[in-house]
Parts: structure tokens; sequence; C-alpha cells
């Protein structure tokens, strides 16, 4: 495992942007795993400079981690509408070579397996790139006594429902279930790239990374990944 520790959170972002770039230089087809939330901002910032720069995105296939049920694409924070916010709409990037599991499904079930079948047709996924939740989950794979391999549909813990209220009108409006790849998904990844912003994280991440691996804390698996690069805007050293 290797750890980066930026010296805040626009270090971390160029640093994780550059990293990623350096994969598509490498490999301009590469398949990437990308996240929302807040963390990835900065990232997505970043890349699209490169790109203004010349980075090259077309051959780049691009699947998300996740996606609420029951959100159609248009809603303002369906992760469709967040991707093409942050990086889609700003870069060259044919539609067909980007991939978010479709929430208004009308067979969940047969959305999940598709996505994976897709996942498999990609060859893989070269590079995951992921947030951390406040509660340890990854992607939306909660804390649970087991945890789901593939891409699966999940009820949301309160909490995650609780940290996410933040970008809807009210608490309320925030869908009970999503879509996700599961553990096994991300786990196949060649290599995982594990971004985690703010001091509020620090515990949750050090018992992930340092602790013991169970699925109360579905980052701790990521212990097991033989390719995982963490980046943090903050010292993992205990506190006091
Ligand atoms: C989002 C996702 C989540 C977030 C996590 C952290 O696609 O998969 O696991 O990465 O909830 O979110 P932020 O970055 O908002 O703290």
């Amino acid at each position: 495992m290797r750890i980066i520790v930026a010296d805040n959170y626009k270090e971390l972002s160029r640093w994780s942007a550059q990293f990623v770039a350096g994969l598509i230089r490498g490999k301009p087809n590469c398949v990437l795993g990308l996240p929302t939330g807040s963390t990835p901002i900065g990232i997505y910032s970043e890349l699209v400079q490169l790109y203004e720069q010349g980075l090259d995105l077309r051959y780049t296939e691009t699947f998300n981690l996740d996606e609420y049920v029951g959100l159609p694409p248009s809603h303002p924070q369906s992760y469709h509408s967040f991707m093409q916010e942050h990086l889609f709409r700003h870069i060259d990037h044919p539609s067909s070579h980007y991939h978010i599991p479709d929430g208004m499904a009308a067979d969940l079930e047969g959305e999940c397996q598709r996505y994976e079948e897709m996942i498999l047709a990609a060859g893989g996924i070269d590079l995951m790139v992921l947030g951390l939740g406040p509660n340890g989950h990854i992607g939306f794979n909660e804390p649970d006594s087991h945890l789901g391999t593939k891409t699966h549909v999940v009820s949301l813990t309160r909490e995650t429902i609780q940290a996410n209220a933040r970008f809807f009108r009210e608490e309320k409006e925030v869908p009970r279930k999503a879509i996700t790849m599961g553990v096994g998904s991300i786990m196949q990844a060649q290599e995982i790239l594990l971004v985690v912003s703010g001091t509020g994280k620090r515990e949750m991440l050090r018992q992930a990374l340092f602790g013991e691996v169970t699925t109360r804390i579905p980052a701790s698996i990521l212990q097991l990944h033989p390719h995982i690069v963490v980046v943090t805007d903050f010292s993992l050293e205990p506190l006091g």
C-alpha cells in the first residue's frame, strides 16, 4: 500500500488527477471506475484542465460506482447529472464510453447484471477511484454483516442518507436505495486509488487501513488489494 499525504485539498486533487492522467497517457483505452461526492470534484476539475492542455480522453471508458434508485438521469442530484456537470460536458468523451447504472430500470436486478457484464466486456477496470464514506462505505456498500460482491441494489443506511441530505432540499428527498458496484467488482480492479479529504475521516481511514478487516467497515477490505494507493490531505498519525 502506498500512502500519499498532500498538503491540502488542491494538492490532493492535483496529485490524483496526475495519477489518473498518467494511466490514460500510457493506455489511452484504459477503463476507469469513478466516484461522485464532494471529494472527487477537485480531481475532475484538474482533469478538465489537463484535457484543455491536451490530455486525450476520447478512448477512455468509464464506469461509475453507483447511482440512486428512482432518480431520472436529468434529476439535478442524480449521479448522471453530477458527472455531466463536473466532467463529461467539459471534455470530448463519446457518451458510448461512459457508463452509469440506470436507477430507473424497470428490472433493477437485470440492470445490475447488465452492468457487471459491461465491465467484463470492457476488459475489467484498470483503475478504480474511490472516496470513503464517513461510516466506512465504498461505493454504496454499507457496513453490514455481509457485503454484496457484484453490482447490486442496496438500502442506504440512516447515516448515509443524513450525510447525503446536504445535496438535497430536505432529507426526505434522499432516495432510500441505490445500485452500487459490489466489493468484488471493486476488488477486481487492477489498481485502486482511494482519495480521502478532511480530518473528520481520519479515524475511519485509520481503522480501514490498519484495523481488522471486517464487513462492518467495508473499506477495510481494501487492505487485501495488492495495488492500492491512498491519497489524503491530512496526516494519518493519531491525534494527541
Ligand atoms: C459516491 C460514492 C461514495 C462516496 C463517499 C464519500 O459515488 O461511491 O462512496 O465516495 O460517500 O463521499 P464524499 O466525497 O462526498 O465525502
